[in-house]
């Protein structure tokens, strides 16, 4: 199995889009995946996949927090059957969809929940899961992140700015993470005034896994409740099949 995370440290830098593209990708080749929301406070995949609110991954937590009372995180296990009621599909791609319990963010039982989700995701036979972060270090991300295989760093050539890059990074080394670990994207192409990804990869000392072209048919109206990588080839979509490619291909 490989567990990929999709995140960065600013907002709307297209994470959500990448993940989505990612799973239907490796889902229209054939691997068994499923494309979980885990940024628990402002996930949007529901709504740009035009899926029904609930079931969610709010929901399924829910239930965990009353086994919690009980057990400890690390004797509480979900089998694939029991997670099943808390799963949407879209186009026949399993989705945990976006968090809807107020208040799970700010729960002090909300490791322990998360360690009980991850831990059953990752015992189940599907060949890939993907994770749609938010961004920022907070602890549950955080601790989502280093169960990861890979984690793809987004950027965006616009609003990027290097020596906040490289202060995030250094604040990841400080909690533990190795680069090896990631994958920098850049989703945009940079004009001429910004920087050189290859530079960038190098001076975060994380390999640049793709730069994405702009693709105007994600945004607005015309872009919602679609997976494009599911039904049509362009420039974008190819960039994402490489990505994925990459991710699928190394050890
Ligand atoms: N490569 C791209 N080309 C054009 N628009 C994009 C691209 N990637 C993302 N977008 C748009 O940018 C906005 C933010 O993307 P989103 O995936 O929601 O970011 P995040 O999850 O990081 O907040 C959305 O309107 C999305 O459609
Ligand atoms: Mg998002």
């Amino acid at each position: 199995m490989k567990a990929v995370a999709v995140y960065g440290y600013s907002p709307c830098t297209g994470k959500t889009s990448i993940a989505k593209e990612l799973a239907g990708f490796f889902h229209s080749q054939g691997r068994n995946t499923m494309l979980v929301d885990t940024d628990l406070v402002k996930g949007n995949l529901t709504e740009k996949l035009g899926l029904n609110s609930s079931p969610n991954i709010g929901v399924w937590a829910a239930d965990i927090f009353k086994r919690l009372d009980f057990l400890p995180y690390w004797d509480i296990n979900y089998t694939w059957n029991e997670i099943e009621p808390y799963v949407q599909t879209f186009n026949s791609l399993p989705v945990l969809a976006s968090n809807t319990l107020e208040d799970l963010a700010g729960s002090p039982s909300l490791l322990g929940c998360v360690n009980v989700i991850l831990q059953s995701l990752l015992k189940t036979p599907y060949d890939v899961l993907v994770f749609d972060n938010s961004g920022g270090v907070c602890d549950h991300t955080l601790n989502i992140l280093l169960r990861m295989d890979k984690v793809l760093l987004v950027a965006e050539p616009f609003s990027f700015s290097l020596p906040n890059a490289e202060a995030f990074v250094r604040l990841l080394v400080d909690e533990g993470f190795s680069m090896d670990q990631f994958g920098l994207v850049l989703n945009r192409y940079p004009t001429h005034a910004e920087q050189d990804p290859l530079e960038i990869s190098r001076t975060l000392g994380i390999s640049l896994y793709g730069v994405l072209p702009n693709c105007p048919d994600l945004s607005g109206k015309r872009g919602q409740a679609r997976i494009f990588t599911m039904d049509r080839a362009n420039r974008f979509t190819d960039e994402i099949g490489h990505l994925a490619n990459k991710i699928w291909n190394e050890n």
